[in-house]
């Protein structure tokens, strides 16, 4: 079951990077893509401290050594292959991940969860 969709081209997001998205079928509730070591992961755009988002520039969610993802209102990192919060004020609270394959060089999401979000 799920909801899957098409993110896209899986070149489209640098290794290590990330891109976010805000597609008309997630009813204005973003989700952004993180490549890294050969893994691709999805992750709702809402940090577990204030719900803000997380990146400070478009696109930017990895800190400066893209060794995590990284939230700019308050610092907290998060692992990128988890979403657990390893340092700042939401230690130990997780990122929301959200089912991703890559097929045929397209990045395919599922954003159930993200219409069922509060
Ligand atoms: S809102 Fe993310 S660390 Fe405070």
């Amino acid at each position: 079951m799920g909801s899957w969709i098409d993110a896209g081209r899986l070149e489209m997001i640098e290794e290590p990077g990330a891109r976010g998205f805000e597609l008309p079928g997630t009813e204005g509730v973003p989700f952004f893509i993180v490549r890294k070591q050969g893994r691709v992961h999805a992750y709702r755009n809402r940090c577990p401290h204030t719900g803000a988002p997380l990146e400070w520039q478009p696109h930017q969610f990895l800190d400066m050594d893209n060794g995590f993802i990284q939230c700019a209102m308050h610092g907290a990192l998060f692992r990128v292959a988890t979403g657990l919060c390893v340092r700042g004020p939401c230690v130990n609270q997780s990122l929301q991940p959200l089912p991703v394959e890559v097929e045929d060089g397209r990045v395919r999401v599922d954003i159930a969860a993200l219409s069922a979000a509060p």
